[in-house]
């Protein structure tokens, strides 16, 4: 992370996890660098300086087949530190398919995957399609399943889950078992455990898809603060187009199979503005941009 402004001099030595109690945040994506404007909360909104994250993902002409199947063909792509980068496609097109290859689940079998400037550590925290949690485990010790794989201590691990169970909205549920809560619930359960493992990316595929309508309009801002708060990288796959607009910096519309990128969108939304987004001219705009790449592709 690089400060711009000399107001941030002081606070160089801060996490940046701390840093959303503070101060207000917009993103914004410019000339491949994902930019994070810094606000005062105060009611003043003075944009107080500009910080800049590096690091990026690419994907470079990937290709999969499973035996006679084509399921990727050149695929290319490209995410930024920091940046919420959405992929839409056709149901059957390869987007789980991306996820696992970057993950490494499964091997690519022509293209580069490149992961620059994240360190040693593991990048990517995957949340699968289904929610995954362990039937016979309680919610407590559902979440904290990353860290136990990491080899994080039950306890240590634990005692960190309880502090972040109030913001997922699962206080008090801790000793519950995952039939026992709403599906909503269970989503964010899901995404705490992805959260937990520490890992500065992560790949979501479909987390609000099998919701009701309201249950899914209600974790999509949710989302948005918790990635505020949390300055990961994330990953995003949707079929819903109105989703990957409110939520992301940048859209990649997939063929269908074998699937490449038929375009790329960048959202230039200004969500810190009044009103409603989702009647603002440039939401509808976009929304029709995108609506029209699925449709020449036949995906709608
Ligand atoms: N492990 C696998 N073995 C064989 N075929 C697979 C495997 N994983 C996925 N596929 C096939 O690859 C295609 C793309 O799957 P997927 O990436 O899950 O699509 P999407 O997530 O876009 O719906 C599908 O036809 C699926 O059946
Ligand atoms: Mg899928």
């Amino acid at each position: 992370m690089h400060f711009f402004s000399s107001k941030f001099d002081s606070l160089r030595g801060i996490h940046f996890e701390d840093f959303w109690k503070i101060y207000g945040f917009n993103r914004r994506v410019s000339g491949g660098f994902c930019f994070i404007q810094i606000f005062n909360r105060n009611g003043s909104r003075e944009l107080l300086g500009e910080a800049v994250t590096t690091g990026r993902i690419a994907l470079e002409g990937i290709s999969k087949n499973y035996a006679d199947l084509e399921v990727l063909r050149d695929l290319n792509l490209e995410v930024n530190r920091g940046e919420f980068v959405t992929l839409i496609g056709p149901s059957g097109s390869g987007k789980s398919t991306v996820f696992n290859i970057l993950s490494g689940l499964e091997p690519a079998s022509a293209g580069t995957v490149k992961v620059e400037g994240f360190g040693n550590e593991r990048a990517f925290a995957y949340m699968p399609q289904r929610d995954a949690l362990l039937p016979w485990r309680n919610i407590l010790d559902n979440v904290i399943l990353g860290q136990e794989l990491q080899g994080v201590a039950r306890k240590k691990a634990r005692a960190e889950a309880l502090s972040q169970l109030p913001f997922f909205g699962l206080e008090g549920f801790e000793k519950n078992y995952p039939f026992e809560l709403s599906g909503g619930m269970r989503q964010r359960a899901a995404l705490l455990r992805t959260v937990l493992t520490h890992c500065p990316v992560l790949l979501l595929d479909e987390p609000f898809g099998a919701l009701d309508a309201l249950t899914r309009a209600q974790l999509q801002q949710w989302l948005g603060e918790l990635r505020t708060r949390l300055n990961r990288t994330i990953l995003f796959i949707t079929h819903d187009v109105e989703e990957a607009l409110l939520l992301s910096d940048r859209v990649y519309v997939l063929s269908p199979r074998p699937a490449h990128v038929v375009l790329e969108l960048p959202v230039d939304l200004d969500r810190s503005g009044p009103g409603e987004l989702v009647t603002s001219p440039r939401f509808v705009e976009l929304k029709a941009q995108l609506l029209a790449a699925l449709k020449s592709e036949g995906a709608l």
